[in-house]
């Protein structure tokens, strides 16, 4: 069989930060950036330029430092899009324009409010103007599963005509099956012109749960590029995940006749980073990154995979990245075993965040016996503390079945420490309470709130998560302590303090 390799084209920056409960900041995005160049991705979809300042900011950011790998950005068939795309691209090394449009009939006839005509125009004309500003630009047909499947071929004809070096149909309200989307590949192959100088890609959403099963099925009829997000965050149930994908290839490989270039040792990493930004935890059973992906509980299974781990296991836990021996250090070990553990877990953290990691260690070592693998990772992926207008000092609660439950508290900003206290429905809600009388932040709606436990054990470091609703969008908070109390007040005065940043801009 010929293998062909197929292109991994990741949109997590674009398809899946814009659905609700992701968003991150610039900072995170350059993190997941540069993360995704580690991982080997061929193609990050930075943003949709004309959507916002944001996105236009990250586009920049990254196209500047993110060398290596393709940066683009999606535009939909208007000149004022495409130009926002080529200026956020300006720097970029391999920059790509993404211009989209619907095809099906309902969106054309709802939401476009365009006849085919005008539709086929408009590709032919957008598609040549980005063409002006970038020699990479790829052409979305947006709900094509659900186009009819001649205009689809006609409107993919005049976009490779015009300029467009890869045509990509996307499963946009994931409705279609992986029959059917094999089906159109192979319709699109046979009745698009000029298709055999232009990538076939396929993009698919999860709403019947068949987003990478499609996706497998469009690279066996011809597609040689998958668009796909890290964890399969995106709208609704969210687009195809990568490390599915990718695993999909890399163990079925000889059944698909495909394979990537992806290094696939980072993506454990890369998952937890993207989880750990928008402030979720893989669901244990979920495939390749959940805990439970290569554990076995079942006496007959553990049986079988102490004699050879093949009669259980497909892949291996190392191969996507997963550390097997659960390594721990404690309060004696010094800087140098922990610099080292942190590599060998593939974090190279530079000299300042290193002295941050460190102190966190220490005060977590001085609570608790062992710090494992899952401590060490989640110390060092809080990347959110970097924003800190205010700081916790002190606090004390006071919580009880028959008393009313208080919290005094005290923050600190530029060295200035303020106090103040609260009742409140438990120990939490007052410190809440107390922070916002201190603060008076802007109006926000805590609208999520989750406590997860790092690793097993009554000791175990508990990691809380606050979400924000705010006027100008969602922000996540985090706090990690033993003390469930205390990481509930920080992961609070993180989302406040991201809330102010935003706010202040
Ligand atoms: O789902 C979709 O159709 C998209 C396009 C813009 C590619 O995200
Ligand atoms: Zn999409």
């Amino acid at each position: 069989m010929i293998m062909k390799k197929v292109i991994i084209f990741d949109t997590t920056l674009r398809d899946g930060e814009q659905s609700p409960g992701c968003s991150m900041n610039l900072q995170e995005k350059l993190d997941v950036a540069r993360q995704l160049q580690k991982l080997g991705v061929s193609v990050i979809e930075a943003g949709f330029a004309a959507s916002s300042k944001g996105d236009t900011e990250a586009i920049e950011a990254i196209a500047k430092q993110v060398k290596g790998v393709t940066v683009c950005s999606l535009a939909r068939c208007l000149k004022s899009d495409i130009d926002a795309a080529a200026e956020a691209l300006a720097f970029a090394e391999k920059p790509r324009i993404h211009v989209f449009i619907a095809t099906s009939e309902i969106h054309m006839k709802s939401k476009l409010k365009m006849t085919k005509e005008q539709v086929l125009s408009a590709v032919a004309e957008s598609v040549s103007y980005a063409k002006t500003k970038c020699s990479d630009v790829q052409f979305s047909a947006e709900d094509a599963t659900r186009s009819d499947k001649d205009f689809l071929c006609a409107v993919l004809s005049a976009a490779i005509k015009a300029g467009a070096t890869t045509v990509n149909i996307p499963d946009t309200v994931g409705y279609t099956t992986p029959a059917e989307m094999a089906e159109l590949i192979s319709y699109v192959k046979e009745h698009t012109k000029g298709i055999e100088n232009a990538v076939i890609a396929a993009h698919c959403h999860n709403d019947l749960g068949l987003a990478v099963a499609n996706s497998l099925s469009a690279v066996s009829a011809g597609a040689s590029q998958i668009e796909c997000t890290v964890n399969g965050i995106g709208e609704r149930a969210g687009n195809a995940a990568l490390e599915e994908i990718v695993m999909g290839i890399k163990v079925r490989g000889d059944a698909i006749g495909a394979y990537t270039d992806i290094d696939t040792t980072q993506i454990y990493r890369s998952s937890r980073l993207v989880y750990g930004i928008i402030g979720y935890h893989a669901p244990k059973n979920k495939p390749i990154v959940g805990d439970n992906a290569f554990s076995h509980e079942a006496g007959i299974h553990q049986h079988g995979v102490m004699n050879d781990r093949r009669t259980y296991e497909i892949m291996k836990p190392e191969d996507v990245g997963i550390n097997r021996d659960n390594f721990a250090l404690g309060k004696h070990s010094g800087r140098h075993a922990f610099e080292k553990r942190l590599n060998e877990l593939g974090y190279n953290p530079d000299k300042k965040q290193l002295d941050t990691y460190f102190e966190r260690f220490k005060e977590l070592a001085d609570r608790k016996k062992d710090i494992t693998d899952k401590d060490l990772e989640a110390i060092a992926s809080e990347h959110m503390r970097d924003i800190q207008q205010y700081s916790l000092d002190r606090f004390a609660v006071q919580a009880g079945n028959r008393s009313t439950p208080t919290c005094v508290i005290r923050l600190i900003k530029d060295k200035e420490k303020f106090e103040d206290v609260s009742i409140g429905d438990g120990p939490v809600d007052a410190a809440y309470k107390a922070i916002d009388k201190i603060i008076n932040p802007p109006p926000h709606e805590l609208y999520d709130y989750g406590i997860h436990s790092i690793s097993g054990g009554k000791d175990a470091l508990g990691e809380v998560t606050v979400k924000l609703k705010t006027q100008n969008g969602n922000v996540t908070g985090r706090g990690l302590s033993t003390d469930i109390i205390e990481a509930s007040i920080l992961a609070y005065i993180n989302a406040i303090n991201r809330l102010l940043d935003r706010t202040d801009k």
